[in-house]
């Protein structure tokens, strides 16, 4: 039986690269900062997976020594271990470039086989965004590095349209731009059958979206319908949000190192080649089924 570390496998996407692997009959050891997590269902539905895990390793990416070893007697390393929300002190660089290197370091002195690292979708149009740096830093290492590897470039996940639902819940939404781009999101289950292909597979780069095709004011739109309310959307325009990027990366610049990110998607469609069957529309009944989501 082949053995795969997962690295951020407590996220979103993790879970459900998780649970693809082990049904596809691989061992699975996941990377953790916290075991606890893996246990409960997380906040846009993904499901809890510590039944599911072989084992359970806990490492920071922040801290060298905590991922020694982590890749011994490993075939496979899949890597979606990424900053996605502000932390105190910690830089994209820290995590999405520096950590991965220092898994995929462990990985090369393991001889491990393959290596699956999820970058994001038209991230050579946003190279100004420093999560999209320290992806595309990583990137690099990785492809120079002889190890065999398949980077995946994903257009957004539906727990990021999980905001906006949660948004449209409390009744009024903002929205950068005119929100006329376009995007093709992906739920989580779906990019993981990609991942795990891309596993049994041979290619270098593979681009991925969901089935769907949306303006962002559609995705919103579909919310606000879903939860039986009058859409009420105030539309910032993008220079309020670059001015607010620009001093917020003063005052708190973990903050503005993720917000950037939001801006720059909202420049520009997203919109990359259509996998999967699973509809924004149902994700959001699902989120209106469930009581107390936020
Ligand atoms: N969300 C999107 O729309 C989107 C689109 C394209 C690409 N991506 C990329 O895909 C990857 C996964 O995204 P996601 O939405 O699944 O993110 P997520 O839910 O925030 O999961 C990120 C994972 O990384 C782990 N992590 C964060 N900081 C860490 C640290 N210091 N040490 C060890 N682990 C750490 C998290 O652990 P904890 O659970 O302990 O926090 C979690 O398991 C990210 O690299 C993201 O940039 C995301």
């Amino acid at each position: 039986m082949k053995k795969v570390l997962v690295a951020g496998a407590s996220g979103y996407l993790g879970r459900y690269v998780v649970r693809e692997f082990t049904e596809r009959g691989y061992s699975v050891r996941a990377l953790v900062r916290n075991p606890e997590k893996l246990a409960k269902e997380g906040p846009n539905l993904e499901p809890p997976v510590a039944d599911v895990v072989d084992e359970v390793v806990t490492g920071d990416a922040t801290d060298k020594a905590s991922l020694k070893d982590v890749c011994k007697d490993v075939d496979i390393v899949f890597s979606c271990m990424g900053l996605t929300k502000p932390q105190r002190d910690v830089t994209s660089e820290q995590i999405d470039h520096l950590g991965n290197k220092t898994l995929l370091e462990d990985a090369l002195s393991h001889d491990v086989k393959k290596f699956i690292y999820v970058s994001v979708f038209n991230a050579e149009k946003m190279m100004d965004v420093d999560v999209v740096q320290a992806h595309e830093r990583f990137v690099q290492d990785l492809q120079a590095s002889g190890m065999s590897s398949t980077v995946i470039r994903p257009t957004g996940f539906f727990s990021d349209m999980g905001m906006f639902f949660s948004m449209a819940r409390s009744g009024h939404m903002f929205m950068l731009g005119d929100g006329t781009n376009h995007v093709n999101p992906i739920h989580g289950a779906d990019l993981a059958k990609v991942c795990v292909d891309a596993a049994e597979g041979s290619e270098r780069e593979i681009c991925v979206g969901g089935p769907d095709i949306y303006t962002f004011n559609e995705t919103v739109t579909m919310a606000f319908e879903v939860l039986g309310k009058n859409p009420w959307i105030t539309h910032i325009p993008m220079w309020i949000g670059d001015a607010t990027l620009f001093i917020t990366g003063f005052l708190n610049k973990p903050l503005a190192s993720v917000m950037s990110f939001a801006v720059s998607v909202s420049r520009i469609d997203n919109v990359a080649p259509t996998t999967g069957t699973k509809h924004l529309r149902d994700f959001y009944h699902e989120l209106a089924a469930k009581k107390g989501h936020r």
